[in-house]
């Protein structure tokens, strides 16, 4: 770490009140905040506390004196061929009108509104609506099934649900209205209405009366509509955004709106290197995290342009990000490994230098960047390329360079360095104690957690306190349940997860959620998930399973039957993004003579590795088991 980022990084830490107002500057807030930090609940940090604000206002609003004109949103999307621009004053326009929708349909300050939606600009406006009204909106991803949706209904108790008529990925329209419907029968607390962009994707698209209203027709009424931006507290719950953990049930986390404002600002600064009136593009998909923060709300904040893309990376050539680039000279770029994995294999004629030359900046993060692809991405770009490292948890980087404040060499494999706020320690798992260098620890953070990150988890703060500060049992640490470790120059490597949660794709998967899907087959007794290493998605899920009838997946006829049921169980319960690679049949399943399964040694096996101490092994052929089936 450099002295002007080592000075920087400390003062954050040492005089975090200090640190913090400043870095509030470049926020409106409507009444100034009168104490910075309150952190006399911990580990329950509350930021800028008085004060009020309005993320809509920070978007959009405020910059309609000097950039009304200035492109706020770009939307590309290669699966419907349609390209718009939106100023930041149609935007306003956009937001106000939906804004005043969502009030006709009874939506007040505090009520949750659950967007299930594709990459389209109605869902950003939906967002915006929401903060701007002061409502707490829950997206969930496209690609979630009904099942998943239901839960996730259930838990955020929805006035409103909005949706689209369908998806489309790769050209095939993908329906949403019929798993909307579904969830919402299955759902105990069902949205009293919901709001359907009809895309005229999907002409079988049925109506529910008196629930489903038209976008298109209700829009008719409210095209003159301004709404006002309620003036929140600081920490009025800004949205939620379940993620899965260690059980099968997914965690809300809530975000607040004061605090989320000064990260998301300060980010784009000093990690993100943006600049107002550039334009930044993120690949993500507003469903995740990284698309709340860097496609949503970061770059408008910073008075930056953002683009929405739909479509695929590599459709219809491989080319068409850089194309994207090159036409709207996006300045910034955010993007997975996993993507740029993809890329790579493609031919290098499409990574054309003459269409990046706008481009100063590429980050990426969601998963392990491999030294390889870092090398091949950086040495192609010829451009600074940034690994990140955090969590939708903490909603901005845990580690990273920080280029806007001190330009320090990067290390391939290396999120480099703990970021200003967050006073991050390695710690010896077994001592408790702070892991010395290139000693491998978890990564773990001394609370207050600065601003931005959660707040706690929906409706439930004692499974926050659980489920994040007490691994150790004298003092509130944060755990990221990540493993990494740290050398001898200060630079920080991520070695993996220390629970069940996988990353495919860059997609965080919990495999006991994808364990109790399969488990719901009437012909499974017992499975285990575990991730598997993969060259392009980083890892890949395999199941191991137990079947009923043990004759049953006798011949590969049988297995290959079975196999495919248990897809579809995947896929109707919790979406095709969880369904496993392979199912894989077993006698039985390694376990501790406790019953605990030994799911480590069971990925070693399947990634040809020693399956390592198994001392607590309580039948030795279990393992045979799984080499067998591995075999098959
Ligand atoms: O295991 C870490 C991995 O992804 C997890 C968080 O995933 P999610 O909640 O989806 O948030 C993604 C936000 C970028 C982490 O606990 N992870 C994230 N970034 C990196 C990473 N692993 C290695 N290197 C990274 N840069």
């Amino acid at each position: 770490m450099g002295e002007r980022l080592q000075a920087f990084y400390t003062l954050s830490i040492q005089e975090p009140e200090q640190f913090w107002s400043k870095e509030a500057e470049s926020i409106y807030w409507h009444e100034p905040f009168k104490q910075v930090l309150d952190y006399s609940r911990p580990p329950f940090a509350k930021w800028f506390v008085g004060g009020k604000t309005n993320i809509c206002y920070n978007a959009i609003d405020r910059h309609l004196k000097d950039r009304a004109n200035q492109a706020a949103l770009v939307f590309v999307s290669t699966e419907t061929q349609q390209e718009k621009i939106y100023s930041f004053s149609q935007l306003h326009h956009e937001v106000n009108v939906m804004a005043s929708i969502m009030r006709e349909l009874g939506v007040k300050k505090g009520d949750r509104v659950v967007i299930y939606m594709p990459m389209i600009p109605e869902a950003l406006f939906a967002m915006y609506a929401c903060t701007r009204i002061g409502a707490v909106h829950s997206v969930v991803f496209g690609g979630f099934a009904a099942h998943s949706l239901a839960a996730r209904i259930d838990d955020a108790k929805p006035q409103l649900m909005i949706t689209a008529d369908a998806g489309s990925r790769g050209g095939k329209v993908v329906p949403y209205k019929p798993l909307v419907d579904e969830a919402c029968q299955k759902a105990s607390f069902p949205p009293e209405h919901v709001l359907i962009i009809n895309r005229g994707l999907d002409p079988n698209r049925t109506v529910i009366k008196q629930r489903d209203v038209n976008y298109g027709d209700i829009k008719e009424k409210h095209l003159n509509a301004q709404v006002n931006c309620e003036w929140v507290d600081s920490e009025h719950p800004s949205y939620i955004l379940y993620t899965s953990g260690t059980t099968g049930k997914p965690k809300g986390v809530q975000r607040d709106t004061g605090g989320y404002l000064v990260a998301m600002s300060a980010s784009i600064q000093h990690i993100y290197c943006g600049n107002a009136g550039e334009t930044f593009f993120t690949t993500s998909d507003i469903g995740w995290v990284v698309g709340h923060s860097y496609i949503v709300y970061g770059p408008l904040i910073s008075g930056m342009t953002t683009v929405v893309y739909e479509g695929l990376p590599i459709r219809p050539d491989p080319g068409i990000w850089w194309d994207v680039v090159n036409k709207y000279q996006v300045s910034i770029m955010f993007s997975s490994p996993t993507a740029i994995r993809v890329l790579r294999k493609q031919d290098p004629i499409y990574l054309d230098k003459n269409k990046t030359r706008s481009l100063r900046y590429l980050f990426l993060a969601g998963e392990p960047l491999d030294e390889p692809t870092a090398q091949w991405i950086t040495q192609s770009l010829n451009i600074p390329v940034v690994d990140n490292y955090w969590q939708t948890e903490t909603g901005w980087p845990i580690l990273s360079a920080m280029l806007g404040v001190d330009n320090t060499p990067r290390k391939f494999g290396s999120p480099s360095f703990p970021v200003y706020g967050y006073n991050v320690q390695l710690i010896n798992e077994s001592t408790g104690e702070p892991a010395k260098d290139n000693e491998k620890g978890l990564l773990a953070v001394i609370p207050p957690l600065p601003p931005g990150c959660l707040s706690t988890i929906w409706g439930d703060d004692e499974r926050f306190v659980k489920t994040y500060f007490s691994t150790f049992k004298d003092k509130y640490i944060y755990s990221t349940f990540d493993w990494g470790v740290r050398d001898t120059d200060g630079y920080y490597f991520i070695l993996g997860r220390t629970d069940d949660v996988i990353n495919v794709a860059g997609h965080r998967l919990g495999t006991r959620e994808i364990e109790e899907a399969i488990s719901s087959h009437h012909n499974v007794v017992e499975v285990a998930v575990v991730g598997v290493n993969d060259p392009i998605k980083g890892q890949k899920p395999f199941a191991f399973v137990v079947s009923k009838d043990n004759a049953y997946a006798k011949s590969k006829a049988d297995r290959t039957q079975l196999e495919n049921e248990l897809f579809q169980t995947v896929d109707q319960l919790l979406g095709a993004i969880a369904r496993p690679a392979r199912v894989f049949f077993v006698s039985i399943l390694p376990k501790t003579r406790s019953g605990k399964l030994l799911r480590r040694s069971i990925q070693a096996l399947a990634e040809g590795r020693d399956p390592g101490d198994l001392t607590t092994l309580d039948d030795p052929t279990a393992l045979e088991s799984i080499k067998e089936s591995l075999m098959q």
